[in-house]
């Protein structure tokens, strides 16, 4: 299973309230007890934090508000020591607008070598005055803006498909290709061990940069999936594989559905993809199993792991408690009941690590933290709330700190002496803190590290990769895997009743009278 540490909400260990690098030493002890293969840490670079960190003014640097890099070196050999391994975000489609590149771009001019290695372009209208396209950003409004000339003059537009912080990197060009490829083996030679590749699907646009207005629903936008981008994969696989640490990379590629990533992970480019298509499931039976066959017939268990949430969707915890558990990956979907929220949210982990294939889990979802709904405006970090004209709250949220000790100020999220956690947290996280929830044996922590412990002892017995799936009542999920595991979910609305069974390894809640409640699971030894 691989843990994602959203940096400047996983620990603070200098005080200022931020998390930082630090923080995260300090509870890799945590990390290893839990169960954990391996760390994907969010961006950590120098960065104006116009998006956390996804924009990056120095891809070779850690920015000061997280450490230095001598502690990323330290940090690197120290979750080593822990026997985990570390995987780093690239974020390759767009730098920050404090990068040099493009200050140099924005001094150089039109025509410019320099304003080559982005999309700047004329605008539309008599004076320009129109963005080139209609191209939205995902983060709303125009995805272009309008840049001052040296001269004083109105003058080009420049890409960016998340904030105005963010242009795009043009990927035709052979000095933007030449330097990720360093970035690349900066950090392999440290030591790293892979890397979650940001926007996957976006760094290659159709150079005719086509208006998307009347495009049909479900079209390939000329942003994402084009040709080339599977060159650029194949050409980081060749010097990925070049390392003996065998390192690996992770798509961030919202293409749905996920059957579209077959030729990213059929094995020269990507090792693997999230499964976005799980992650976006409503908690309903049929839904889930389509999704579950369709990702292991064409992809395959160890492409596209399994993921429930991260720190740019609502906390699954949250979603599953809606009334529409399809809707509401962004914030202002309804109210949540927290109680059913929580008890889903405990099936959906045993349903997730009894499949095969590998797992992601989001920092704070192994404590049973919901999406926090009510930060108040003047609080709100996320870009998306400004973008927006605060239509959308955006993804803060799910990034509020993790509270470790239910006694100390700011839930332990820094030292006793320090500032406030940058976000403030539920008093009702209390009972959730890590270390209440380690002396309590139903808790979710106590939950997801025995369902962790099972998975690596089974693993370590081969178990193999198949599952079959088992005749059930409407409503219910239930598969057996190699080595007589079977895991039954069920997601109907009264008990079910359970198969021939020699021995109940877990449960996320208490059997009655030999049935599974509604909304639980349990692993079962066949025989
Ligand atoms: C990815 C990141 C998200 C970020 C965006 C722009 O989707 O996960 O947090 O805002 O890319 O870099």
């Amino acid at each position: 299973m691989t843990y994602e540490v959203y940096l400047r909400s996983f620990a603070d260990g200098n005080g200022d309230g931020v998390g930082d690098l630090a923080g995260i030493k300090t509870r890799l002890p945590y990390l290893r007890d839990l169960g954990v293969d391996a760390l994907w840490i969010t961006p950590w670079y120098v960065s104006p934090m116009a998006d956390g960190g996804y924009d990056v003014a120095d891809y070779r640097d850690i920015d000061p508000l997280f450490g230095t890099l001598a502690e990323a070196e330290r940090l690197i050999a120290a979750v080593h020591e822990h026997g985990l391994r570390i995987l780093i975000d690239l974020v390759p489609n767009h730098c920050s607008d404090a990068h040099p590149w493009f200050t140099a771009a924005l001094a150089a001019g039109p025509g410019s070598a320099e304003r080559a290695r982005f999309w700047f372009r004329p605008g539309n209208g008599e004076h320009g005055e129109q963005p080139p396209n209609d191209w939205p950003s995902m983060f709303g409004g125009p995805a272009w803006t309008r840049v001052t000339e040296p001269d004083g003059s109105l003058g080009e537009w420049y890409l960016h498909l998340y904030t105005a912080e963010q242009p795009d990197l043009n990927w035709e060009n052979p000095e933007v290709r030449a330097e990720f490829e360093d970035i690349l083996r900066f950090w392999l030679d440290r030591g790293v061990d892979g890397f979650r590749i940001d926007v996957a699907h976006s760094l290659v646009k159709d150079p005719a940069l086509p208006d998307v207005a009347g495009l049909p629903r479900g079209a390939t936008r000329p942003w994402e999936d084009q040709p080339g981008l599977q060159d650029i994969y194949r050409s980081w696989r060749r010097l990925i594989d070049s390392y003996p640490q065998g390192a690996l990379f992770v798509g961030e590629m919202w293409l749905r559905p996920l059957t579209r990533l077959r030729p990213y992970l059929a094995g020269d480019q990507l090792h693997t993809a999230f499964n976005f298509d799980y992650l976006e499931a409503p908690w309903e039976a049929g839904r889930l199993r389509a999704v579950i066959d369709s990702a292991l017939r064409s992809i395959g268990p160890a492409g596209a792991p399994w993921v429930l949430s991260n720190h740019d969707v609502v906390r699954h915890l949250t979603r599953y408690g809606r009334a529409d558990t399809g809707r509401g990956l962004r914030p202002d979907a309804g109210p949540a009941d927290i109680g059913l929220g929580t008890r889903r949210a405990r099936a959906a982990i045993m349903l997730s690590l009894a499949l095969p294939g590998s797992a992601y889990v989001y920092q704070g979802e192994e404590l049973g933290l919901w999406q926090v709904e009510d930060i108040p405006d003047q609080l709100i970090a996320d870009p998306i709330f400004e973008r927006t004209g605060h239509r959308l709250r955006g993804r803060d949220g799910c990034r509020v700190p993790l509270p470790w000790s239910a006694e100390q100020p700011g839930f332990g999220f820094g030292p006793p002496d320090g500032a406030a956690p940058w976000l403030p947290q539920p008093a009702g996280w209390k009972q959730l803190a890590a270390d209440a929830a380690a002396a309590d044996a139903g808790s979710m922590l106590a939950l997801y590290r025995s369902a962790l412990r099972i998975r690596r002892d089974r693993a370590a017995a081969s178990a193999g990769d198949e599952m079959t799936w088992l005749d059930a009542e409407p409503g219910v999920l239930a598969f057996s895997r190699p080595g007589g595991l079977c895991c039954v979910v069920n997601l109907a609305a009264g008990p079910a009743e359970l198969p021939a069974h020699e021995q109940v390894l877990l449960a996320s809640a208490p059997l009655r009278d030999d049935k599974l409640d509604a909304d639980c699971a349990v692993w079962l030894l066949t025989g």
